[in-house]
């Protein structure tokens, strides 16, 4: 099946959040599935840097109607993912002939190991549009940390290309089955198939990542994006008086998805539905939950270049010096004794943590340490900071975004704790579980799906692997990280909760699968309607 992946990052070379890491992850994945994946991103400097050296020309653009501008498409290889190495390393390997033809033949199949070679990444579509994407900021937010005045010209433009390369009349000569979006960046190209190329494209998939950013913006918009007046209605691209791009591609895509089966469940309530969970109900026969994977690669505490010394299940007791390493780093006490709590996160209302900041003072009181590395809302982070000055050697605190940190905290903490308001997947509590740090997390949206409460568990006679709590106040946090401390303390207890998380199931084959079948069922939906 030919798919087309659009997105607006992608790790770890453009990356804010979760989102990076599943663009580089899945479509990748969906490779490996054996579908004939293609990724279309802005043409971000980073990426425009890193790939610079590969890059080739696929297509001119004109400027495609409204106050969009024209771009250039540019073409890069990505390489394959673990999911297709791992794949082609279990292939017998066909025996060669008679001797290697060449040097670099005897290389290749040193390099894959005794298998078949691996089937190759999919293609990266950059949008060259030196106007839009070459300001500086991430991109969401300009140096300044607001909004980019123009995000509807950058995404509308992302968005517009999307739907012309799914399109007939696309200027590539590789069209897609199934267009998959995500996040209201990309999700007004569905809105786009139906308007201006009367539903002819390719079928639609959109993946809510997180329901709380629609992109929403006022009226005029339409004339920007060059849609027509009708497209303006409760059935349409409008939302009280505005134009939601998320809600265009939830009102027109064949399949919506989510990351995880429970957010699927919780967004149609009006609890957590952000307005939509009226549209979302009226489509929950189009909606599936299927849980994110993270890269076992690329967080793979057994080989992970960013720590002092790596482990795995059967070498435990090595996490120890990763802790006294993290220590060291960041100027914490050492101390073997007490629980050494991380954090690894944006800073915003969503995340919680200011239920970890209500308990800071008392746990750093008695000796508990904390690790945190995050950034986002200025009373959050100066929260924090001012919690960092009251403790030294207790309580660390970096703001920013820093990689190598997040990998050195996953391997060096003893809890990892993500005390979420809400939360459509979660990854921390994925990276914690097998780095052996046990998640500390509130039941819901992925993490309800993916962390077990080692006392409920117990109870019922299995093992857990880490603690839940349900309340999102800190009194609850507060008597759930004790339940934690009891544990930590006894340590054959310790290890099996830890081993629990480690050798869980977490890739990304399963989602692959999962998101194979529900891109089919799209283009099963598009042939009905395609009259
Ligand atoms: P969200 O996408 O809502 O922020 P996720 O748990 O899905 O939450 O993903 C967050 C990703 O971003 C993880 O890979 C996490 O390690 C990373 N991350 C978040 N904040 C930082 C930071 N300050 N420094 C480094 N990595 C971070
Ligand atoms: C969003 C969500 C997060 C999820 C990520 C990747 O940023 O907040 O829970 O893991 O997307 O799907």
């Amino acid at each position: 099946m030919r798919v087309l992946f659009a997105a607006s990052e992608i790790a770890p070379w453009v990356k804010t959040g979760g989102l990076g890491d599943v663009a580089a992850a899945l479509p990748r994945a969906l490779a490996a599935e054996g579908c004939d994946v293609k990724l279309l991103l802005p043409g971000w400097p980073a990426l425009l840097q890193a790939f610079e050296d590969r890059l080739e020309v696929a297509a001119r653009l004109d400027p495609p109607g409204g106050a969009l501008p024209g771009a250039t498409l540019l073409r890069a290889r990505l390489e394959a993912g673990p999911e297709a190495r791992a794949k082609a390393a279990s292939r017998p390997a066909s025996r060669p002939a008679s001797k290697p033809a060449s040097k670099a033949a005897s290389k290749a199949r040193r390099d894959t190991g005794p298998g078949t070679a691996p089937a190759p990444g999919p293609e990266l579509l950059l949008l060259d549009a030196p106007t839009l994407y070459g300001q500086p900021g991430n991109p969401y937010l300009d140096a300044s940390g607001r909004d980019h005045p123009d995000n509807l010209r950058r995404f509308g433009l992302l968005s517009r290309v999307a739907a012309l390369l799914s399109a007939q009349g696309s200027p590539l000569a590789w069209r897609p089955q199934v267009l998959h979006c995500n996040d209201w960046q990309t999700a007004l190209a569905p809105a786009f198939l139906h308007f201006l190329h009367a539903g002819q494209g390719a079928a639609s998939l959109v993946t809510i990542h997180n329901l709380a950013f629609h992109g929403v913006f006022g009226h005029e918009a339409l004339a920007v994006l060059g849609l027509p007046e009708q497209a303006f209605r409760f059935d349409g691209v409008e939302f009280h008086g505005q134009l939601s791009c998320l809600k265009a591609g939830l009102q027109f895509a064949d399949r919506i998805a989510t990351v995880s089966p429970s957010y699927a469940r919780e967004i149609l309530t009006p609890e957590a539905g952000f307005g939509l969970d009226g549209l979302l109900r009226h489509r929950a026969d189009s909606l599936r939950g299927i849980l994110n994977g993270i890269d076992t690669e690329a967080w793979n505490p057994a080989n992970d270049p960013a720590i002092a010394s790596p482990y795995d299940v059967a070498s435990l007791e090595r996490k120890a010096d990763n802790r006294r390493d993290l220590q060291r780093r960041l100027g914490l006490v050492q101390d073997g004794a007490a629980p050494l709590l991380g954090v690894v996160s944006r800073l915003t209302g969503q995340k919680g943590l200011d239920l970890l900041l209500e308990l800071a003072d008392r746990l750093c009181g008695r000796g508990v340490q904390i690790a945190l590395l995050g950034s986002g809302e200025r009373s959050l982070e100066q929260g924090w900071q001012a919690v960092a000055a009251r403790h030294p050697g207790r309580c660390s605190v970096r703001i920013g975004f820093d990689e190598t940190l997040a990998h050195r905290i996953e391997a060096g903490a003893d809890l990892f704790v993500m005390p979420s308001r809400f939360e459509p997947c979660g990854l921390n509590q994925m990276y914690s579980l097998r780095y052996g740090t046990p998640p500390v997390v509130r039941r819901t949206g992925g993490l309800a799906d993916t962390v077990v409460d080692a006392d409920e568990a117990a109870a019922r006679g299995i093992q857990g692997n880490g603690f839940v709590f349900d309340a999102p106040q800190a009194d609850a946090l507060a008597r759930t990280l004790e339940r934690a401390f009891a544990a930590f303390r006894d340590p054959v207890r310790w290890r099996a909760i830890q081993r629990a998380g480690m050798s869980a199931d977490l890739g990304w084959t399963s989602a692959a699968r999962a998101y194979r079948a529900l891109l089919e069922e799209a283009v099963v939906q598009a042939r009905s309607r395609t009259p």
